[in-house]
């Protein structure tokens, strides 16, 4: 069964909303831990939308389980994960537009560059996870670089509209899954998972843990942040 790292950008969203203290990302990493959550994640983007600076380091503080930054490959965020040593970092790619990641980094394309802050990181104690779509290209450049652990973007199988792309998106992942795990690759998943579509996710074997944050805090404003995260670890179950 994946472990569940709980996303809690969403909460740092709403107290930049009003540039005060609340709601807090601490306090809400504590709640996800206590119903049961295997890690906390939280990505440090370069605008700063949401999480901040001083988030990472109290959540290095207080987080008990893992914290996993997510974070792109710019210098500066390079040089504060060194500096914070979080337990993992996942390397995204950011485009100050998006609303979101919307895709996996392309590690064919920029060989160099990721395999630079990977050994970076690495050198530093950090655990390296790069987020990449579920093709074979990329996990070959992931194999290629020296990566350990990758997470692979369900964005285009939680998007699918129609039976015929979903049964295509689902068998893509369920193809990278085995794939990747044949490669000797730990594997994570995430984005875009819900309490409708998340099962078929979890059902396949060799996933390690699904990251997963905008479903969750969106339950969480109706039934409360522990409720929501447990509904999500029964569904993985
Ligand atoms: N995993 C990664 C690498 C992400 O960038 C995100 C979004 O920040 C997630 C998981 C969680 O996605 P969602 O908020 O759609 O559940």
């Amino acid at each position: 069964m994946p472990k569940l790292g709980v996303n809690i950008d969403h909460v740092a969203t709403l107290r930049q909303a009003r540039q005060g203290n609340l709601p807090d990302p601490v306090y809400a990493a504590f709640l996800c831990e206590e119903a049961g959550a295997d890690s906390i994640v939280a990505h440090l983007r370069e605008d700063r939308r949401h999480i901040q600076d001083g988030d990472i380091k109290q959540l290095r503080k207080n987080v008990k389980t893992r914290l996993n930054l997510e974070m792109s490959i710019v210098p500066e965020i390079v040089k504060i994960a060194c500096k914070i040593k979080p337990y993992q970092v996942t390397l995204v790619p950011e485009r100050r537009k998006e609303l979101t990641t919307e895709g996996g980094l392309n590690v064919a394309d920029n060989l160099r560059k990721i395999s630079a802050s990977l050994l970076k990181l690495r050198e530093s104690g950090i655990r390296v996870s790069l987020f990449i779509d579920p093709d074979k290209k990329q996990i070959d450049s992931a194999c290629k670089i020296g990566a350990k652990i990758i997470e692979l973007h369900t964005g285009r199988y939680a998007d699918a509209k129609g039976i015929g792309q979903k049964e295509e998106s689902f068998s893509e992942m369920q193809w990278a899954v085995n794939y990747a795990n044949l490669q000797g690759l730990i594997v994570n998943a995430g984005h875009g998972l819900d309490y409708a579509n998340v099962r078929q996710i979890a059902a396949l074997n060799g996933i390690e843990e699904l990251n997963i944050g905008y479903s969750i805090i969106c339950k969480a404003l109706y039934v409360g942040l522990y409720k929501a995260v447990r509904e999500m670890q029964r569904l993985i179950k």
